[in-house]
């Protein structure tokens, strides 16, 4: 392959998004009204906004979850229609999305069963993961004997045990308290740098929102949310919110909320 090629194939976003529209009521009432958005293959992207400007609806919509009512959302150069293999989606609440019924290597290997992978390469896969998310040693708990926040560590390795290419996050850490949540935050960059996943992480916290990523979206407020503003955040990992350039940036974002 010439190198020309390969640039180009390495330019192609993950995600494409045009003019992008959604009504659930009617065609008079926009949620979301012209969203415009391009992510790139690797990247990690925060959309950040606040309660009830449409984060999750667009998110959901990515997902295949939600239909739009108008434009063009493009994964991996096909227009979603449906939820599918290559995303990933980890919820608010681990308990809506854990099996409880099943242990912690059971849920990891769920995705996997269903695909009907053999019993060796699912045990080798969770077991992975699991370390990953840092939970060895408690593969055969069952939800209920964990914190939150090992919950959504949970999570977490059995979505990225089915190896989608991008990871959809909305508000993941929502529910931690403060330390668990400091934690999590650490890993999720760790695990985004060892696996190359597209992330799209929504958060309505601007202090998570500059720890994490490589840009943020900040969205109108709603009705009829836009993408605002994109923010560049070339900050180095792992990112400190004592440095000076962190506060700086969170003052130009604080400001679209004054
Ligand atoms: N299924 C639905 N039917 C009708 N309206 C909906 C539906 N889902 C969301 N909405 C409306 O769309 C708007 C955006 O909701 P959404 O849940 O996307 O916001 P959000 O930015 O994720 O908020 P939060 O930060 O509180 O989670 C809200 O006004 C909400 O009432
Ligand atoms: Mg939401």
């Amino acid at each position: 392959m010439s190198s020309i090629t390969e640039k180009a194939i390495a330019n192609v976003p993950a995600i494409s998004i045009t003019g992008l529209s959604k009504s659930f009521l009617n065609n008079h009432h926009y949620v979301l009204e012209d969203v415009n958005l391009s992510i790139g293959k690797g990247e990690f992207f925060i959309l950040l906004g606040p309660s009830g400007c449409g984060k999750s609806t667009l998110l959901s919509m990515i997902a295949g979850f939600i239909q739009k009512t108008s434009g063009e959302l493009i994964v991996d150069n096909e227009e979603v229609s449906k939820p599918g293999r290559n995303r990933g989606v980890v919820f608010q609440q681990a308990d809506a999305a854990l099996f409880p019924w099943l242990t912690v290597r059971e849920n990891v290997e769920f995705g996997l069963k269903m695909k009907k992978t053999p019993k060796s390469i699912r045990h080798e896969t969770s077991a992975y993961f699991i370390e990953l998310v840092g939970l060895k040693g408690h593969e055969q708990k069952f939800p209920k004997e964990l914190s939150g926040g090992m919950k959504q560590r949970v999570q977490l390795a059995r979505v990225l045990a089915n190896d989608p290419d991008i990871l959809l996050m909305d508000e993941p850490f929502g529910a931690l308290d403060a330390m668990t949540r400091r934690t999590m935050q650490t890993e999720l960059v760790r695990i985004w740098k060892e696996t190359n996943k597209t992330i799209i992480f929504v958060t309505h916290d601007i202090q998570e929102a500059l720890l994490l990523g490589e840009r943020i979206g900040v969205m109108s407020i709603g009705p009829s949310s836009k993408i605002e503003t994109i923010y560049s955040i070339p900050l180095p990992y792992p990112r400190q919110f004592t440095n000076k350039e962190f506060n700086t940036y969170y003052q130009k974002i604080q400001n679209h909320f004054d």
